[in-house]
């Protein structure tokens, strides 16, 4: 079984929620977010709960989970939370994780590909074994999930995949070359999916963020050491992005809105990719904060 790591904060949801979406807009639908415990994955856990939507998370750490599970079913009561176990590694994991799932609920209609893990460092400095555990985490870990969910639901009953991205690839991103190779290939997976599972009723969009604040991404990347301010003069918008937006985005993908979106990547960043620098000029800074996370 995977090994739990201990560490965790709590999250907290969405205080004061409103959405121009139907209360309704997900009935009777089950969701299944990897890495949905915390962060963006929790939001995104949240939102389509707030809409009607069952929702099983998944991930390594079981005590993080249960936190999840407690905060999310106490702010949504009307929907579900269940919460498994596994590491998107170990294909055994995923698989008994996703038919837990299926006996708990009887159907999967959404996939959120979001676990993934992340650290800054130089390509000179990257193991072979750190390279490859990035890309096993978040590229391999997506094929594995989309997989497991297509080979026992998805190719009889359609569904829809979304997968979690990064800009990181675009311009090259300092200290990010395991990142981005990983990013880069699950935004080309899911051009290759939604060509072989379209004709089976299964839409797979990417879905990627630029900085999103109060996110372990967020801190891990860059956050703990600009000032919010400073990361917004770059962003067209000029703000840092909320989970709220990402979370948002997921609801209009997998929503009947968004019914004939597939095999494309949207970027929510308020621009940042357009005009944000790729951090060359911060690499001292960003070195001398982080040298090991
Ligand atoms: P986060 O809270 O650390 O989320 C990552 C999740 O992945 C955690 O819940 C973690 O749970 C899970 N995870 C890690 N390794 C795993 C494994 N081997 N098996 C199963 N689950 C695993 O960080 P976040 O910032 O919200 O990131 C969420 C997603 O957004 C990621 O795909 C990230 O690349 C993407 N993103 C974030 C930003 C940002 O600014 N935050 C920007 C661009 C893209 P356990 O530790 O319990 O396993
Ligand atoms: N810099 C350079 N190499 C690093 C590193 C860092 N900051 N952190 C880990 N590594 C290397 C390790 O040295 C090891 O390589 P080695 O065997 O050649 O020494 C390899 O990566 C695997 O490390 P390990 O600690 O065994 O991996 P893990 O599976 O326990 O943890 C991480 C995976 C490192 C990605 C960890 O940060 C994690 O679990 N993150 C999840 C949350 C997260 O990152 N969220 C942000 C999402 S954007």
């Amino acid at each position: 079984m995977a090994s739990p790591k201990e560490n965790f904060t709590p999250e907290n949801c969405v205080e004061n929620y409103k959405s121009i979406f139907s209360k309704t807009a997900l009935s009777g639908k089950v969701a299944f977010i990897t890495g949905g415990g915390s962060g963006i994955g929790f939001t995104i856990s949240e939102v389509l709960m707030r809409h009607g939507c069952n929702v099983a998370i998944a991930s390594r750490n079981f005590a993080k989970l249960q936190s999840a599970q407690s905060a999310l079913q106490k702010a949504v009561p009307g929907a579900e939370c269940f919460i498994a176990q596994m590491d998107v590694r170990k294909p055994a994991e995923v698989k008994a994780c996703v038919d837990q799932i299926l006996s708990k609920f009887n159907r999967i209609d959404i996939l959120v590909n979001n676990s993934a893990g992340n650290f800054l460092c130089l390509a000179e400095g990257l193991s072979s074994n750190a390279y490859r555990n990035v890309i096993d985490i978040d590229t391999v870990g997506t094929f594995t999930t989309s997989k497991t969910v297509y080979e026992a639901f998805f190719k009889k009953n359609g569904g829809v995949i979304i997968n979690i991205g990064a800009t990181l690839h675009v311009n090259g991103q300092v200290l990010q070359c395991h990142a981005g190779s990983a990013k880069a290939a699950i935004e080309a997976m899911t051009k290759h999916l939604a060509v072989e599972w379209g004709p089976d009723n299964v839409r797979i969009v990417c879905i990627s963020p630029g900085p999103i604040a109060d996110t372990v991404g967020y801190s891990k990347l860059g956050g703990s050491v600009f000032t919010e301010e400073q990361i917004a003069q770059s962003i067209p918008i000029q703000r840092v992005g909320r989970r709220i937006d990402i979370a948002n985005t997921v609801l209009f993908a997998v929503s009947d809105a968004g019914s004939y979106i597939t095999g494309t990547n949207l970027v929510v960043d308020g621009g940042a990719v357009l005009t944000a620098s790729n951090g060359m000029h911060g690499i001292a800074q960003l070195l001398n904060a982080h040298s090991k996370l």
